[in-house]
């Protein structure tokens, strides 16, 4: 497949920028109260130097009541008070920049907290007032109003509708909230809302944050009159459909947003969480006018199976390069089973909470390694931009063994105790093998494992940074290497890509400079093309022959 992506030289920074993502709150604690902190990431700058990525994006860090944790917003123009300060915010963006490293915030535009003032406002206001046009207010239906005024569910679980007690004392009317209660969704057909966005953009794009990756940004726009899902409908003609995902209308707040950020000389970039039910859909988020990225959802609910992964990559590629945008190849993030543990189970996920097939007790740790090693050479050699999830680089797996009553996701509730949800992959970061401060996550040395404020699990210290850094072979010096061999080649990163025939088990393909990636799915050996020169091995080569679930880079003769 030939991309016509523009080559380094002349191609803006964000076109193939590999991004580590940050969970703030289980990355570092530098106060020692068992959170991770703005500070705590300053901390970990010269680490995430070392590991040689362009980007970091930050999971929201705005001011909160972390009912699902910072995605729901009090205030969006300043910090948690739990992660630091707004002169903490500052001198993290100055420090990263000068280290070379931008920075992504994450906003969260569908909805805010129930704290947020205008919230709270909308609550102490009458039916019909400014301030409930601010959010989505409806009578219910049924003779008293107290049927939800339509059919639509929360994503976590339960109706999306709640309904408020009027001033009077007396139940009244329904606001829709498509996630948590405690999370409204905004009108977005009121322009102070839009307002209120772009006053938020500026604010931290005047500091000189490189941009946002913006949470559910299929979202937003609802269909006229919010009509019933009528799932008969829905499962006959297109089960992904609901009348407030993907509408055509949230294109223009995208628009909008684009104006903002080429209106600014640092180049600051948008990337959408957008799970649209197909490619093609996907990749309408990036035309030329609107966002810059969209992550490759179908590559990171892939199974590692090689003729379905290939179709997966041609695919989703061949549109979003039809638009003129990069690939933005992920794996994992703060929503998903880590994939050491997909990878090898089987276990495909659809954006909430953890699809349980693929029995976790089957897991072959050795092989999942393997295959989450390979598949990180893969994504790394793929054409565009990239993201690494905090802990992927270290080979972390899914904790399993959280205790019911330390779970936090607010999914466990609101799936009435039946979805455990994504507490699994969000379990802070073991820094040090040594158990003190949970593993060196926080500088509280009294933290110990089952205190962290999600407790970590048993051998978490095993796959610790400091029994990784510096340790010849190890999954992090493995990233390491890929990143350093990525800048030095022209061509990776954004650039040609052409596949090579191969079996059915095999997938390879050539960039430019001679450079090939081979990624054998096994079950047998794959011979080296004569005359290349391995640059790097996921794992150890049989002499000539790439043993199954591993993957090279090559330099082609
Ligand atoms: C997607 C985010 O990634 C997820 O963590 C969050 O719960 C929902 N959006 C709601 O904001």
């Amino acid at each position: 497949m030939h991309t016509n992506l523009p080559v380094r030289e002349e191609r803006p920074w964000w076109r193939d920028a590999v991004t580590y993502q940050i969970y703030i709150r289980s990355y570092a604690d530098s106060n020692g109260d068992g959170i991770g902190d703005i500070n705590g990431i300053r901390s970990r700058l010269p680490y995430i130097k070392d590991l040689g990525v362009d980007c970091i994006w930050i999971n929201p860090w705005f001011q909160s009541p972390q009912k699902d944790h910072g995605y729901d917003v009090a205030d969006y123009m300043d910090v948690n008070t739990d992660y630091g300060t707004m002169d903490d915010a500052k001198a993290l963006i100055k420090e990263a920049h000068d280290l070379g490293i931008r920075i992504i915030l994450d906003l969260v535009p569908n909805h805010s907290s129930d704290l947020h003032v205008w919230f709270q406002a909308a609550l102490n206001s009458e039916p019909g007032s400014k301030e409930r046009a601010r959010y989505i207010f409806r009578d219910g239906k049924g003779e008293n109003g107290d049927l939800p005024p339509n059919n639509w569910e929360a994503v976590f679980g339960g109706p999306a509708w709640e309904r408020v007690i009027e001033k009077d004392g007396k139940p009244g009317q329904w606001y829709l909230h498509l996630f948590a209660v405690e999370q409204p969704d905004f009108n977005w057909e009121n322009e102070e809302v839009w307002q209120h966005f772009r006053d938020i953009f500026k604010f931290w794009l005047d500091l000189e944050f490189d941009g946002f990756r913006i949470d559910v940004a299929h979202g937003m726009w609802k269909e006229k009159g919010l009509p019933d899902v009528d799932f008969a409908e829905v499962e006959l003609l297109d089960r992904h459909y609901r009348p407030y995902w993907d509408q055509e209308e949230v294109h223009e707040i995208h628009r909008d947003w684009r104006k903002i950020t080429n209106s600014y000389k640092h180049d600051p970039m948008l990337v959408s969480e957008a799970w649209a039910p197909t490619d093609q859909r996907t990749a309408m988020y990036v035309r030329p006018d609107e966002l810059h990225q969209s992550f490759n959802f179908s590559f990171l609910t892939a199974k590692w199976e090689a003729k379905s992964l290939k179709q997966i990559i041609d695919k989703s590629m061949t549109e979003v390069v039809k638009v003129g945008a990069p690939p933005s190849w992920v794996w994992e993030n703060h929503d998903v089973v880590r994939k050491t543990d997909r990878l090898d189970l089987g276990l495909q996920n659809k954006g909430k909470g953890l699809e349980k097939f693929g029995d976790p007790k089957k897991l072959n740790k050795e092989r999942a390694l393997l295959r989450a090693r390979a598949a990180t050479l893969l994504e790394l050699a793929l054409p565009g931009g990239a993201y690494i999830y905090q802990g992927e680089e270290l080979g972390l797996f899914e904790v399993r063994d959280i205790p019911e009553d330390r779970l936090e996701d607010p999914i466990w509730k609101m799936s009435g105790h039946t979805d455990r949800g994504r507490d699994g992959c969000r379990v802070p970061i073991p820094w040090t093998k040594d158990p003190a401060g949970a593993h060196g996550f926080s500088s509280n040395k009294s933290i110990t494992t089952d205190k962290a404020w999600l407790p970590q699990s048993e051998g978490w210290g095993e796959r610790a940074v400091d029994t990784q850094q510096g340790v010849q072979g190890s999954f992090f010096e493995m990233v390491k290497a890929a990143l350093t061999i990525r800048k030095g080649e022209a061509g990776l990163g954004d650039g040609e890509m052409n596949w090579i025939d191969s079996t059915d088990d095999v997938i390879a393909f050539q960039r430019p400079g001679k450079f090939a990636c081979y990624v054998n799915f096994g079950p047998a050996d794959v011979v080296i093309p004569y005359g290349a020169e391995v640059l790097i091995s996921s794992a150890p080569l049989k002499g000539e022959h790439i043993p199954a679930d591993t993957a090279v880079w090559l330099r082609l003769p």
